[in-house]
């Protein structure tokens, strides 16, 4: 067994006896190694930052997790039906979007995340650039391949700003709003970013991947200095750190949960669980569409992920893209 592979099959161990301590011996035996062996892993362990408690007699128990992002550590009793059955984890990449892609096209499974510990050329919308150092947030993607049209694959990013607000609300204790088409703010302040790229024809898409970018533990210092946006990040807006193991985690839940549903009942339950987030429903807003400026009430969004105002005319507009201000 290689290195990373042993360390796995040890943490394995430590799990099943759930904090209780397992002797050397049994570990030697169960993984089929020599106690030497077991000692220089656990040594390992430790300088990843794993809290390995050791006693005369009794053995060893596993006290402390490390915040590193280890694939078993993300699928330990995840308990997914889909999302996370594969993760591939890349300590610096250009960006996991354009390797979901890649996987995407050589026929990997749905349900595979990338996740990295940094990006050098992080992807947001409209070609713009997304801050990615190293070790404070997440970037992740997630290879999905649903059966629907093309047209259909808006809802999907609905579908991610929903898990990502219900993972801060659970993680932080905060409230987050998410802005149409697909921001998640705190207090206005954008803490996270959802990029969805299909490939597909006009039948149906050959793979979806959902890109998500959530800004964790970011200091002030880390932002770049020509956003064109407020934006945050979670340990600013709490004051403490946030894991991303612990984040991931639940993301890759909710997500799960949220896909199960909208595969088994389509869009109408994600639109509703988003409409929870949504600040502006029944405000006044404006907003710059096809060269006009319009200015109405919000009353939802529709199936293809439209904005929909009613004007003082009393017509109702479907807005399809555009900055979207309140009034
Ligand atoms: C936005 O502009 O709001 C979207 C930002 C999306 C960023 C995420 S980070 C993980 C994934 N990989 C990328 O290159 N982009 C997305």
């Amino acid at each position: 067994m290689n290195t990373p592979g042993t360390r796995d099959a040890i943490l394995r161990v430590f799990r099943q006896r759930k904090g209780q301590f397992v002797s050397g011996e049994e570990i030697s035996q169960t993984l089929g190694i020599s106690r030497t062996a077991v000692w220089k892993h656990i040594g390992l362990l430790r300088e990843q930052g794993y809290g390995i408690e050791s006693a005369a007699s009794r053995g060893y128990r596993l006290t402390q997790t490390p915040d590193t992002l280890i694939p078993a550590e993300i699928q330990a009793n995840l308990e997914t039906s889909c999302i996370g059955r594969e993760v591939v984890l890349l300590e610096e990449t250009d960006s996991t979007n354009r390797v979901a892609h890649e996987y995407g096209k050589a026929g990997a499974e749905e349900g595979l995340v990338i996740i990295a510990d940094q990006q050098t050329a992080g992807k947001g919308r409209l070609g713009r650039p997304w801050a990615s150092p190293q070790g404070v947030n997440l970037y992740t993607s997630i290879l999905l391949r649903p059966s629907i049209l093309p047209r259909w694959a808006t809802q999907l990013t609905f579908l991610s700003s929903v898990a990502v607000a219900r993972a801060i609300e659970d993680l932080s204790g905060l409230h987050p709003q998410v802005k149409w088409p697909n921001d998640v703010l705190i207090d206005g302040k954008k803490v996270a970013g959802i990029l969805n790229e299909i490939d597909a024809e006009m039948e149906g898409i050959h793979y979806l991947v959902m890109g998500i970018g959530v800004n964790l533990n970011m200091t002030k210092a880390q932002f770049p200095d020509d956003l064109r946006y407020p934006a945050t990040s979670l340990a600013l807006e709490t004051g403490r750190d946030i894991s991303r193991l612990a984040f991931a985690r639940v993301l890759y839940r909710e997500l799960d949960a949220l896909y199960k549903t909208y595969l088994q009942e389509g869009f109408k339950p994600i639109a509703a669980a988003w409409s929870r987030f949504f600040a502006w429903q029944g405000k006044m807003v404006e907003v710059d569409f096809q060269d006009r400026r319009l200015q109405g009430t919000v009353t939802g969004i529709d199936t293809d992920g439209a904005l929909l105002l009613r004007l003082d005319s009393g017509a109702t507009e479907r807005v399809l893209a555009g900055d979207v201000r309140p009034l």
